[in-house]
């Protein structure tokens, strides 16, 4: 199979189909901009098993995303997209980056989600951007990005709620978008531990990338806790 992208976490092989991609999950883990490195225990087949769950749960909401079904233990069918270079990040509880910007008890209720636009470049440390570096970077037209928000927000409901029950609170999280043939933006990337964080409702322990990134110990076990709740009927 032709690799067409490694990044940290993936690798996107072209397939026989056209316009299909196959997305393999590694276990491999960075945070800080890749200059804190180490691996998962089964991440990979974890958070290919999430992303399908999350994914199947949003389209059925009327979601459009770049999901078609699974294929190996580890690997996802996706539509090929271009991807926008501007992550979206919604935020409900202050946490990480917003908490320590803006002095901030993580923890602290947002009286309103909170979403935040990120430029994909791992060299320049994905910073914090607004629409108006969106417009003269040319990174993405208006009407993408309107639309990149309001499925964002959207799917920041449909997540909250369907989590709640299985007992996690959706702190934040980050989403990419992509560009199809036609032009149309669909949600793309993966939705998993790695990318937002899940808190439990009851204990508010972190079940999520801070227990690698802090060095909180259990990462694989809290995927694992995870994947259960998503599993549970
Ligand atoms: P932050 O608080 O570090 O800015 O992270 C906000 C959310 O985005 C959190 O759920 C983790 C996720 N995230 C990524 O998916 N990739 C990244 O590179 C970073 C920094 C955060
Ligand atoms: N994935 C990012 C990195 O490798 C950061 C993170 O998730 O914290 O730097």
């Amino acid at each position: 199979m032709r690799l067409l992208h490694e990044g940290k976490a993936k690798q996107v092989y072209a397939t026989e189909e056209p316009g299909v991609v196959l997305i393999r999950f590694k276990d491999d883990a960075t945070a800080f901009d890749g200059k804190k490195r180490g691996s998962i225990e089964d991440k990979g087949r974890l958070n290919a098993r999430m992303s399908a769950i999350f994914f199947e749960y949003l389209e059925g909401k009327g979601i459009p995303t770049h999901y078609l079904g699974t294929a190996g233990e580890r690997e996802l069918r996706a539509r090929r997209v271009e991807i926008i270079r501007v992550e979206v990040v919604v935020r409900n509880v202050a946490a990480g980056s917003l908490a320590k910007r803006l002095g901030l008890a993580e923890g602290t209720v947002l009286a309103r989600p909170v979403l935040e636009l990120y430029l994909k470049d791992d060299e320049l440390g994905d910073p914090l951007i607004n629409r108006y570096h969106v417009r003269a970077l040319g990174l993405a037209a208006d009407a993408e990005m309107d639309r990149a928000e309001e499925l964002a927000l959207a799917v920041n409901d449909l997540l909250s709620a369907y989590l709640e029950p299985r007992g996690l609170k959706l702190i934040d999280f980050k989403l990419e978008f992509g560009r199809d043939d036609s032009g149309t933006v669909l949600l793309a990337d993966e939705i998993s531990p790695d990318t937002c964080r899940f808190w439990d409702r009851e204990t508010g322990e972190r079940l999520d990338k801070d227990r690698f990134r802090r060095d909180l110990g259990g990462v694989a076990d809290a995927y694992r806790e995870v994947l259960r709740r998503l599993e549970r009927r």
